[in-house]
């Protein structure tokens, strides 16, 4: 998971189940609530044991969602404990993403971009992979990247 986020006006809900991990999620929840989700494809880059993007899938009324990460046991994982209609884990290199040109609306990445070598190629890929229009919403903790 990640460091978290936490919102002093309490603007952010989530279920009882996903209480241990509330501030892990609301940092989620903080990062899209600007974007529009309705009918959206989105993809998240670096989405570890995906906790963040199933809890997104279950609550938002998204197309689909995929999630990919470069560890294949995250990627084991999230494929056996989430069984959600229209979300799926790859594995995969931020740096060269194995997605089409213009196949998704909404990218998010969460604390995973401070393990990339190269942050232009990611960048690169995620302009790619957006559509026109598209939001691209990261968060981390660390931005010293040569760029
Ligand atoms: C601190 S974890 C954050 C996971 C998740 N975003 C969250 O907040 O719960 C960072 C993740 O980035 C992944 N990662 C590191 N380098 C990557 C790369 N080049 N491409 C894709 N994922 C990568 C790691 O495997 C790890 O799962």
């Amino acid at each position: 998971m990640n460091f978290g986020y936490h919102d002093q006006d309490g603007l952010m809900t989530t279920d009882e189940k996903s209480e241990p991990d509330k501030y892990s999620l609301q940092l989620y929840l903080h990062l899209i609530s600007s974007v529009e989700t309705e009918n959206k494809d989105i993809v998240e880059i670096g989405c570890g044991r995906g906790g963040g993007l199933s809890h997104i899938a279950r609550n938002f009324p998204i197309a689909s969602a995929l999630g990919i990460d470069l560890n294949k046991r995250a990627v084991r994982f999230c494929n056996l404990h989430y069984k959600i209609d229209g979300l799926t884990f790859v594995r995969g290199d931020a740096q060269k993403l194995g997605l089409e040109n213009n196949s998704c609306d909404i990218v998010i990445n969460v604390e995973s971009s401070h393990c990339y070598q190269n942050m232009t190629l990611f960048l690169k890929e995620v302009f790619r992979i957006l559509r026109p229009g598209g939001y691209f919403r990261l968060t981390d903790f660390r931005y010293d990247h040569e760029m």
